[in-house]
């Protein structure tokens, strides 16, 4: 299943990053980021196949940011606070169902106040229910787009006037945004609409200076990527480096996206593919 190797590498670009084993940097020093899908669902293995929610967060706190977790599953983000603080950071949890408008509206409110300030936002919830057209129905089209769009646009809304001066916000789109070959609709329109959003949500920070930008990952060993894996054997048979991606290798984008350092940088998608969205493998 082209599962990573956990050895380091060069030939298959496997670094200590990759596996979330390289010390902070303080790239995020005195920042204070909401991430949510922060949490990760149920896997065998769940020290191996880290999430890209859980993490972005760890890498922020381990940068030294301040960092609000959240997520629908309780057990799982109270787990991914709990890393958070045995790695010495600063972390608090909140259950989230964001398909329900009125608890993003809340959940923002709530990490402002944990937090003190808000000038970090990762939206990293997404749902994919794997259906071809032939069977999808009105409410699961409407459930995937409510989750996967909608709320980042009522997080985004809700969060830009509180957000402070110059912060930035991450969207996690797909490389599913551009290819219809996982003949999963919903989840790939609802993926390439997050990047027209992302530029709409750039447009309307630009007077705050708060920057938007989506990474797009390819195919991914987190507990998704497993799952999507299990329902198409052959999703991944060929692979960049003959192995598909880790969630730090995501959390590393995200965290370049979030950072002064990528102060220039705005409506951007960065694919986290290994080249594969440019035929590369
Ligand atoms: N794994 C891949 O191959 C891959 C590829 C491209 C993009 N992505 C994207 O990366 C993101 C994270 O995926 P992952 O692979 O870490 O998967 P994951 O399923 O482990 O994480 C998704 C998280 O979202 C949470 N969630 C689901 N519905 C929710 C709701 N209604 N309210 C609040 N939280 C909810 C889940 O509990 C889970 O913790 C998703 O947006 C996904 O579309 C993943």
């Amino acid at each position: 299943m082209n599962i990573p190797e956990r050895e380091i590498n060069p030939v298959t670009q496997m670094f200590e990053e990759a596996i979330g084993l390289s010390p902070g940097r303080g790239r995020l020093s005195g920042r204070h980021v909401l991430v949510i899908g922060a949490g990760q669902r149920d896997s065998d293995d769940e020290e191996v196949t880290v999430g890209n929610g859980r993490a972005i967060s760890i890498l922020a706190a381990r940068e030294g940011a301040k960092v609000a977790c959240a997520d629908i599953n309780q057990a799982s983000v109270e787990d991914t606070a709990r890393r958070v603080r045995e790695a010495g950071g600063q972390a608090s949890a909140h259950v989230v169902d964001v398909s329900k408008p009125e608890q993003v509206i809340q959940l923002i409110h709530d990490a402002k106040a944990a937090l003190g300030e808000l000038d970090g936002l990762v939206l990293n919830v997404g749902i994919s229910h794997g259906l071809p057209l032939d069977k999808i129905t009105p409410e699961s089209w409407d459930l995937e787009h409510a989750v996967n769009l909608r709320s980042h646009m009522l997080a985004c809304q809700t969060a830009l006037p509180l957000m402070t001066e110059g912060g930035a916000v991450v969207l996690t789109s797909s490389l599913a945004s551009q290819r219809p070959t996982g003949r999963n609709p919903a989840y790939e329109t609802s993926k390439a609409a997050q990047l027209s959003l992302c530029k709409s949500v750039a447009m309307a920070g630009h007077a705050k200076g708060i920057r938007c930008n989506a990474v797009a990952p390819g195919l991914m060993d987190t507990p998704m990527g497993r799952a999507a894996s299990a329902r198409r054997p052959n999703r991944a048979v060929t692979v960049p480096f003959g192995r598909q991606g880790t969630g730090w290798e995501v959390a590393y984008s995200m965290l370049f996206l979030l950072s002064h350092e990528s102060s220039y940088v705005n409506g951007h998608a960065l694919f986290v593919d290994g080249g594969l969205g440019n035929g590369i493998f």
